[in-house]
Parts: structure tokens; sequence; C-alpha cells
């Protein structure tokens, strides 16, 4: 693997070493007081973000650290593209230095791509504009296969805010891979057109034997007991330029999982948000404190999947040699 762009076209074989590794991973540092592992040591992860992040920038960051790398955090805000640099040029830039890595997240989609064309480094793509969001698709993986075992079988039902949710499109494209059902609820606003189409990686024609495996709905009570997992979404309000619902009141009523709600899911099914979480709209607290939600769990596993991933990029090669 070069470079992580996309969860689209991703093989079963390589998520699920990905997978396997953080599973590893987490093992490894599991009761330790000194979390330090030799892995990449003498190698430079730059971290590039052209948008504000709490969890992704923090854990890339603590995923280098923790094997032994080298990591320069460069925010957009306090670089000299405040000042006009192009992506283009910065990135060079910062290759130029001796950057082995960069990590970037653009509001821009496509922007990860053009980056890999102009850069000799690894590239991982941390989030661009409503495309993708690789890494948090993998950790929620992580998640679903820690709490419900396997992935293979599951229905997931995906709420909200899919129209402008890389989340939404990395974890369709992924957990069809892993051979789960997708079903999206949201209001008919916020469903890009023909998303039961998504969903078109190496392992489609499996599902096309069957079923679909992308379903689309607007009753969320209706969605929640044939559910293994429920993901909430943020609501992209950043991104919205336009009414796109009457009111956040209103989006609540029939968006929002509620304690009532909490209580249509089977007695297995877990509650999982990316955050930052819009709590009393999306989720209200007393759900996204319940002991079925795993939020702080996908927290947790996103140090482990980005260690992972920066060892598939950066070492797994130079070991297996
Ligand atoms: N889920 C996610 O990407 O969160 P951040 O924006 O805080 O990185």
């Amino acid at each position: 693997m070069r470079h992580l762009l996309t969860t689209a076209g991703l093989r079963r074989e390589t998520v699920t070493a990905l997978l396997d590794t953080a599973e590893a991973l987490k093992q490894a540092l599991l009761g330790r007081q000194v979390r330090k592992l030799p892995t990449l040591r003498g190698r430079t992860v730059v971290t590039l973000f052209y948008e504000s992040s709490t969890r992704t920038r923090a854990s890339f960051e603590i995923a280098g650290k923790w094997m032994s790398a080298d990591v320069v955090n460069v925010p957009a805000g306090g670089s000299s593209v405040a000042k006009g640099e192009s992506l283009r040029d910065t990135a060079l830039t910062l290759t130029a230095m001796g950057a082995d890595c960069v990590v970037i997240r653009h509001p821009a989609s496509g922007a990860a791509h053009r980056l890999a064309g102009w850069v000799p480094t690894h590239v991982v793509n941390a989030g661009d504009g409503t495309h993708q969001h690789p890494t948090q698709a993998l950790l929620d993986a992580a998640t679903l296969r820690e709490r419900l075992g396997t992935l293979n079988g599951r229905t997931v039902t995906i709420v909200g805010d899919v129209l402008h949710s890389r989340v939404a499109r990395s974890n369709i494209e992924l957990l069809i891979t892993l051979g789960a059902r997708v079903h999206l609820v949201a209001p008919p606003t916020l469903l890009p057109w023909g998303v039961q189409n998504w969903g078109s990686g190496p392992h489609r024609e499996e599902w096309e034997e069957h079923s679909r495996p992308v379903t689309v709905g607007h009753d969320l009570d209706a969605a929640l007991p044939g559910t293994d997992a429920v993901m909430m979404l943020r609501v992209q309000a950043e991104r919205m330029h336009g009414g796109f619902f009457p009111s956040t009141r209103e989006y609540s009523v029939s968006y929002g999982l509620t304690e009532a709600r909490l209580g249509l899911l089977p007695e297995h099914a877990v509650v999982l948000h990316p955050g930052p979480m819009r709590r009393g709209m999306e989720i209200a607290h007393s759900v996204a404190d319940s002991p079925r939600a795993v939020i702080t769990d996908q927290v947790r596993n996103g140090v482990h999947v980005r260690m992972a991933v920066l060892y598939h990029l950066l070492a797994a090669q130079e070991e297996q040699a």
C-alpha cells in the first residue's frame, strides 16, 4: 500500500490486515506504562490540516509518537498557506525537508489524490471535503468488530446528514467490503442522488447475487429494531448553504437518537458517532453517555488504527523484505 486515500476499492484482505494489525498493536500496548515501540524510529510524519480537527490530528500525532516517529504538525492557519502559498508548494516544501508521510485534511474533495500525484512520499487522507475519511471508517470497523465479533451479515444504520458526510461515504464502501448491509435514514434533502448504488468496490458482485447492500429510508423508528449498530452523523452546518430542514428541533424529532429510540434497538446493538457531537440534536445526552454508546471506544481505537496505517505504509514492506 503506497497511500491511503479512500476506502473505495480496498480489498477485504487489505482491510482485515489493517484491522488485525491495529488489534495486535492495541494488545502489545495494553497495561504498559511506557507506550513506545521502536517501529518507526527515524521516520518523519507531517500532519497538514487545512480544516479544524481534534480527534484525527491528535490521534495521528499520538500514533506516530507511540511508534517513535518524529511528528510535525502544520496547521494551515499558522503556516505560509495564510500568505497565499499553494497546496502543491506547501507539500513539496515539507517533503523537501524529509517528510516520509503527509497526513492531509482539506476542505476540497480530491485534495489528497492531487497531493499524492505531486509528492514522492506516502499520503494519508485525513478527510477531504465531502468525499472520504478512510481512517474514520477503519476505526469504526475496528470498534464494530470488537463489539459484534464480525461485520459479515450485520446491518448498520447510518443516520443524518449523509449528503455532506465523508464519514458516511467511507463507511458505506468499507462496510459493504466487510459483508455488512447499510441502511441510510435521512431527510430527503440530505441524501445524495443515487446513493443506493454507492459501494462499487471489488466485492460488489458478491452482493448483487443476493440483494442490494445499500437501502434508504426516512423512518428511524422503523429501522432501529432491525439494526446491529446505529451510526449517528454530525449535521455539517458549515457545508450547508441553504435550508436543508426546517429547524434543529424538527430535525431532532425525526432523526435524533433519543432515550425512547434507544429502547427500540435490539439488546446487542451499539451506538456510534464520529464526533464532534451536537448533543440534544443528533443524539440525546443520556444516549451519548449510555453503556450502549461506543463513542469513546471509537476514539481509543482511532489511535491503534492510525498506528496500523502508518505501520503498513512506512514499515511493513521493509520488515517483510
Ligand atoms: N471524526 C473526526 O474526524 O473528528 P475531528 O474533526 O475532531 O478530527
